[in-house]
């Protein structure tokens, strides 16, 4: 019996056309088959938040998807947050705010943050909380990662306000 499936997707924007067994989870498929081992893998069962990635923008847990269940959609990874060699400002702040230690949890909380910023720009400290309440992380205690979201949030809203007659908001750049 044929197992495999065909599927067709972007990733990070690149296209991939790959033969996939219908029991790999997409967080498997990301890591194993197209070498994005930025997304990690805790508890694989959808309560750690550290695979978190976007699906068609939103913020999903690659643990509990299938990968045949990616066929046709755009995904971006925790690889894809930056375009170019800079980091971006999100990144930026976590450095800044010393948001990590052993950054088991990190793809997942920048990931998180991100899909947060895109939806809400200048988010208050208690829906920063809400948002990364899904993500676990067991080294920083949380307070540098709701500053760092925050400074992100607000320097990318210092940069939009001062890009010519540009008011796009994006925790991109
Ligand atoms: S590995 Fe997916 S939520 Fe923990
Ligand atoms: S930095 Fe270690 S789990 Fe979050």
């Amino acid at each position: 019996m044929n197992t495999k499936r065909a599927i067709d997707l972007t990733i990070n924007g690149k296209r991939y056309q790959r033969q996939v067994e219908v029991r790999m989870t997409l967080a498997d498929f990301l890591r194993h088959e197209i070498g994005l081992t930025g997304t990690h893998l805790g508890c694989e069962h959808g309560v750690c938040g550290t695979c978190t990635i976007l699906f068609n923008g939103e913020a999903v847990r690659s643990c509990l998807l299938l990968a045949v269940q990616a066929d046709g959609s755009h995904l971006k990874t925790v690889e894809g947050l930056r375009t170019g060699e800079e980091l971006t400002p999100l990144q930026l702040a976590f450095h800044d705010q010393h948001a990590l230690q052993c950054g088991f949890c990190t793809p997942g909380m920048l990931v998180t943050a991100y899909a947060l910023l895109k939806e809400n720009p200048r988010p208050t400290e208690a829906q920063i909380r809400e948002a990364i309440s899904g993500n676990i992380c067991r080294c920083t205690g949380y307070q540098p990662i709701i500053k760092a979201i925050s400074q992100a949030a607000e320097r990318t809203e210092i940069r939009s306000q001062k890009s010519e007659g540009s008011y796009r908001r994006s925790p991109d750049n």
